[in-house]
């Protein structure tokens, strides 16, 4: 039988990114164009100029990956496009993209949960076996999620404030160190000591978790020292502010992996690159699954696996009522 194959659009922040994804989740062709170097400069991504880079950007990563796959938009069988959560104006360039390809070649339309893609980046390369618990860390969430089966998902857990990939950029910045944060402080904390008593909030029962007082504790030891006219030791400040995180990440998976029986568990998101992150949860928990670097963070290929389940229910959208919807939820 002839394979199928969806071309899935992601623009939820600050990358557009287009692959095309065949029925078994093979990734056949994937292009992503990111603004991060840019928004470096200026310490953070401002949605009005993100906006307006994927307008400039996104035909040409469109046309660049049908090129590497050496298709055309005939060859495929359905168009998916990521509708939230994520910046408003950044959405809507890639849902009205792709509600413009499926009218015009008279595709079957897919709408895929940004957190969702996060979720199945995991069975590009991985067998996922059900019931399964997935820790999401990104840039906007930290969020806790049961799933009992590939398309169910329950929240049962979140953070009251900032998210984990958040608290990463505040910290850089106190640090001035560069945007994003994550992968600096990676880098910094390598070289450093874990001198710095930081705080653990809602260290109880709780499947919940809670950033801001760390960030609080950052600004306040920072702002002693300078009275002091010291110094931060910032290469031992990352290193003491990444142990804690991650303390608080695995103590709260471990938490959830206690209360509900699973057969494999999963970290995914931007966050899920940090080295010691990674390094921690392999050796707590041997069942455990992380996308590849490449799929970890925002990328068009995650969002055609997860796109592949919907394709599977039957599940399609009205290109002419679909709409992006910035605060879309997971599991609620
Ligand atoms: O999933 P993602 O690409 O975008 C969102 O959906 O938010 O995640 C981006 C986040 C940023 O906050 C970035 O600082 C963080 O992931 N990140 C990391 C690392 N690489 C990226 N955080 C910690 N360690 C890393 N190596
Ligand atoms: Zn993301």
């Amino acid at each position: 039988m002839k394979k199928k194959y969806i071309l899935a659009i992601e623009t939820s922040c600050d990358e557009t990114s287009i692959a095309i994804v065949d029925q078994d989740i093979n990734v056949i062709s994937h292009v992503t164009n990111t603004q991060i170097e840019f928004f470096k400069e200026i310490g953070g991504v401002v949605p009005e100029m993100a906006s307006r880079m994927h307008v400039d950007n996104i035909l040409y990563v469109y046309d660049q990956c049908l090129n590497e796959a050496e298709m055309t938009i005939d060859e495929i069988d359905a168009i998916a496009v990521t509708v939230g959560p994520g910046l408003n104006g950044s959405l809507l360039i890639g849902v009205n993209f792709a509600k413009t390809l499926s009218l015009l070649h008279h595709k079957k339309l897919i709408g895929v949960n940004h957190l969702h893609g996060h979720i199945h980046a995991l069975d590009i390369e991985h067998d996922v076996t059900y019931p399964h618990m997935s820790l999401i860390v990104s840039g906007g969430h930290t969020e806790l999620i049961y799933m009992q089966t590939a398309s169910s998902y329950q929240k049962i857990g979140g953070t009251h404030d900032d998210a984990a990939g958040e608290c990463f950029d505040k910290i850089a910045r106190i640090l001035n160190v560069g945007y994003p944060g994550g992968p600096v402080i990676d880098k910094m904390a390598k070289k450093g000591k874990n001198t710095y008593d930081l705080p653990f909030p809602m260290n109880d029962k709780s499947l919940d978790f809670s950033f801001s007082g760390i960030k609080t504790a950052a600004y306040n030891i920072n702002n002693q020292l300078l009275m002091k006219n010291e110094v931060l030791r910032k290469n031992d400040f990352a290193c003491s502010f990444q142990s804690k995180v991650v303390e608080i990440l695995l103590t709260k998976l471990k938490a959830a992996t206690e209360l509900y029986d699973v057969k494999s568990i999963s970290i995914v998101g931007g966050v899920s690159a940090n080295s010691e992150l990674k390094a921690k949860a392999f050796e707590l928990f041997p069942q455990l699954m992380i996308p590849n670097i490449k799929y970890c963070t925002d990328n068009g290929a995650m969002i055609g696996a997860a796109a592949w389940i919907k394709y599977n229910n039957n599940e399609f959208l009205d290109p002419f009522s679909v709409d992006a919807n910035p605060n879309l939820k997971v599991g609620e």
